[in-house]
């Protein structure tokens, strides 16, 4: 097989954002597009890293939406021709975020590439992405995809060759041009850690009591994964996992677990007869939805909960040595973290910020407000370890999920909150907006908005305790006398025009209110955001396209 170089019309990358390069599956199947990042990431891991790539082992594997298998067959032969040593790829292409997370810790592997946009739809009309996540398991600091990025812009070719398709539809050792390729069980690395994070004959008794989970997969990735897991390790009674077998296209619909997305999970949850837990997990099986009967327990509460139950998860029975949460993420974690006498970290929005602070030992549990959580046993968020971590706490507390949630406000006070995004908006007019807004922080604190009064106010930068490196411009805060809190930030995820997103937050220590509705609590918080940031004037909406 002969190595050639194709050339490429002069190249213009865009910028990885949150968590890699998303776009329309459409754009990622113009010719050269997926080979020219794919040609700049093998050329920027060696500058990044200080480490050849030749003979190395990389993982590969993705959430199974249309253009995987297509990308999985393009990548492993740029892999070859660029003097990889070994492919570790997923049967059938597949490998939940979560998974290839593990396996590359598991198999001491350099890194791995995997294929997902997350909880965007997909199809050939939907989206596509691809991340680099280095040996730790995790995705790519900012110091790595900035070199990818530089590489893009420069790249003038990728280094390919011609070879039939690598069959994956089985396990097994095959090879293209001096590169061994082996194709693995997408699911058993990841169950055998899990097996180790929880108390699964503590689990398997839950079940066998009539306990009863519904898991939602969402025709996504998470399926085998969970039918492994729920139904044949613990016992769970067979249909617990619904939507379990993953489709290109979703079915159709947005692999995104939220209460707009996964309405007929919720409608489940609020019916008579309704299961014990239901939950649900994106596209590529790091996000989750814990929904008791008749409540959506919100992330960030989630995240608070877990971290007071850590005691409850074999893992963690030595306690948690920190927590960490992004930014915009509520500031209820940080009671619990209080109480427990232990730091509390705040990072910007997206996971590999976690990363660091995880492989330092400074933190054992982290999440987002966007439906992630995860702990050290990973370097991703982890959507079935969070259910997994719900049943541990159900098994042991007995209640109801909504029990657990008024006890835990009851104890630590209720975070109020909610996220408003604007979608699509015209991508000048939002970076103006923001613009404008940090120009005016200064002048805000001392001024009143919706009877509310600023306190401080300023633009998110984070110093890495570890490593030293600054992020700036990472979204603008907005305190409030009496605790409550306003985030504006831009979407570093979306595929269409600019997403506004703004966080409201608002603490609630007395008991009698914490059953009120989130809205109305706060709804001055929402005039108040809408004023200072001239929304309506600016993007020419006057309401949010979706409240979370
Ligand atoms: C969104 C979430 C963020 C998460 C990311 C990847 O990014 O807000 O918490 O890490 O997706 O799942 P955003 O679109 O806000 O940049
Ligand atoms: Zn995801």
């Amino acid at each position: 097989m002969t190595i050639r170089t194709v050339p490429l019309t002069p190249f213009v990358g865009q910028r990885p954002g949150t968590s890699g390069l998303r776009q329309k599956v459409s754009v990622f199947r113009q010719e050269g597009y997926l080979e020219a990042f794919v040609q700049a990431l093998f050329e920027a891991l060696p500058e990044a890293t200080g480490e050849r790539i030749a003979g190395k082992t990389l993982v590969l594997g993705g959430d199974g939406r249309f253009f995987n298998e297509a990308a999985i067959q393009t990548i492993l032969k740029l892999a070859a021709a660029n003097g990889l040593g070994r492919m570790l790829v997923g049967r059938g292409g597949i490998l939940s975020t979560p998974a290839a997370s593990a396996v590359i810790r598991a198999r001491g592997c350099f890194g791995g590439i995997i294929l997902s946009a997350s909880h965007n739809p997909g199809g050939p009309d939907g989206d596509f992405g691809i991340k680099y996540n280095i040996g730790n398991g995790g995705p790519a600091p900012e110091r790595v995809t900035e070199a990818v990025y530089r590489k893009t812009r420069g790249i003038d070719g990728y280094r390919t060759l011609d070879a039939p398709p690598v069959p994956l539809d089985r396990e097994g050792e095959t090879a293209l041009a001096g590169m061994a390729i082996s194709v693995i069980d997408p699911v058993a690395d990841y169950v055998a850690l899990i097996e180790r994070v929880f108390d699964f004959d503590r689990l398997r008794e839950l079940f066998r009591g009539g306990f009863r989970l519904r898991f939602d997969a969402m025709h996504a990735v998470t399926g085998p994964y969970a039918s492994e897991i729920f139904e044949r390790r613990l016992g769970a009674a067979a249909g617990t996992v619904v939507n379990g077998a993953p489709k290109p296209d979703f079915g159709g619909r947005h692999p995104d677990p939220n209460p707009t997305h996964a309405h007929a999970l919720v409608e489940a949850m609020a019916a008579p007869a309704a299961p014990d837990l239901g939950a649900a997990s994106d596209g590529d099986g790091d996000r989750n939805m814990i929904v008791g009967r008749g409540l959506v327990v919100s992330p960030s509460d989630s995240l608070a909960i877990l971290a007071a139950n850590a005691g409850l998860v074999p893992w963690f029975s030595k306690g948690l040595c920190g927590v960490a949460r992004s930014m915009p993420t509520s500031r209820a974690v940080d009671r619990v973290a209080a109480a427990l006498g232990i730091p509390c970290y705040e990072t910007p929005t997206g996971w590999k910020f976690f990363g660091n602070l995880l492989d330092a030992g400074r933190i054992a549990l982290c999440g987002e407000e966007s439906a992630g959580t995860g702990s050290d046993h990973l370097r991703e968020k982890d959507g079935l370890w969070a259910v997994l971590f719900w049943l541990s706490i159900m098994a042991a507390r007995r209640g109801a999920v909504a029990d657990i949630v008024a006890e835990h406000w009851r104890r630590y006070g209720r975070n109020f909150y909610a996220r408003h995004d604007y979608e699509a908006l015209d991508r000048d007019r939002a970076a103006l907006l923001i613009e404008r807004l940090r120009g005016a922080l200064a002048r805000l604190p001392g001024r009143s908005f919706a009877g509310l009064a600023v306190e401080s106010a300023d633009d998110f930068a984070y110093t890495d305790p570890v490593d030293g490196s600054v992020t700036e411009n990472q979204g603008c805060r907005i305190h409030f006398s009496g605790g409550s809190r306003i985030v504006y930030r831009l979407s570093g995820t979306g595929t269409e025009g600019a997403t506004l997103r703004v966080y409201l937050e608002r603490y609630e220590p007395d008991p009698a209110r914490h059953l009120l509705p989130a809205e109305p609590v706060l709804a001055p918080l929402a005039e108040a955001a809408a004023e200072i940031a001239e929304i309506a004037a600016l993007t020419g909406r006057a309401r949010p396209s979706v409240i979370a």
